[in-house]
């Protein structure tokens, strides 16, 4: 007898509930609570200052604030920012954050890893075994650049790169720890439309292979056309979630971007 049914279950990767985040009187996040279901791609839109990146700094324990959010069924929300990476969730920053006078292959290199925690107590044990794990992380970091077509780049300097390239090193650097969900903080801003489309495609790619996206973006065309829901913000509230057809009729979300931005 058969058990299984081709039901797919979605469960829920992220789930957050009634999280706030005051700066003295600005309410940056006000009782936000949202559900992403694992595999999928969501975009979180809203004006300048309507509580996006302070959304992610609480979500990735950058920042402290109240509310509940759980990962992977674990509660996270009072872990330090890189237990909850090693639980697999990476963020990249609205400013790209590379060390600049570090090359493309190092940033990688250096990027926070899951390394092999055993203890070798014999000493030449211990530096054959720091050899093949050095090995192995060059040709992960390789790989990764591989991917994102920055390979050639792997001996620049990242402070050598153009905008566009800094974008895809931050995404390329995240993948190190094998996250499951990755946000990113607008990631086509000041990126030509050639290298947008690239990074689309690169999202898509990974998205097929099981990971899953929460993305900040002003390019409204850009993310409503990679993500299954969007999500809206405003003054530190979500006003809005639904598919991307639906958003882009909604009156309510037009007015306030166009509030929002004169
Ligand atoms: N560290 C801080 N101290 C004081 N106020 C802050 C701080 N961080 C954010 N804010 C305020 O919180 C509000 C939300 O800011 P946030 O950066 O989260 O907005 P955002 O949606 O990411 O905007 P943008 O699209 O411009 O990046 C803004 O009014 C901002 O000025
Ligand atoms: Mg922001």
């Amino acid at each position: 007898m058969h058990y299984l049914t081709d039901q797919v279950v979605k469960l829920d990767i992220l789930s957050v509930r009634n999280l706030k985040k005051h700066f003295g009187g600005v309410k940056a996040v006000d009782g936000c609570s949202l559900k992403i279901d694992a595999g999928t791609v969501v975009g979180l839109i809203g004006p300048n200052g309507a509580g996006k990146t302070t959304m992610f700094k609480l979500i990735s324990g950058f920042e402290g604030g109240s509310g509940e959010i759980m990962f992977k069924g674990r509660r996270i929300d009072k872990l330090p920012p890189f237990k909850i990476a090693r639980c697999g969730m990476v963020r990249t920053f609205q400013i790209p954050h590379a060390l600049t006078k570090m090359t493309v292959l190092e940033n990688l290199m250096l990027a926070p890893n899951i390394q092999c925690g055993e203890q070798i107590w014999n000493i030449w044990l211990r530096r054959k075994k720091i050899k093949e794990q050095e090995k192995l992380i060059k040709d992960k970091s390789q790989k990764i650049l591989e991917f994102f077509e920055i390979l050639h780049l792997e001996d620049e300097y990242a402070g050598a790169l153009s905008g566009g390239q800094k974008k895809l090193l931050e995404m390329a650097r995240a993948m190190m720890i094998d996250p499951s969900l990755m946000m990113l903080d607008e990631p086509f801003a000041g990126v030509n439309p050639t290298l947008a489309r690239k990074i689309s495609g690169y999202i898509e790619e990974l998205r097929e292979s099981g990971m899953t996206f929460l993305i900040i973006e002003h390019d409204i065309p850009a993310i409503t056309k990679i993500s299954d829901k969007i999500i809206v913000m405003n003054e530190g509230k979500i006003m809005a979630e639904g598919v991307p057809e639906e958003i882009k009729q909604r009156q309510d979300v037009l007015d306030v971007y166009l509030g929002g931005e004169g």
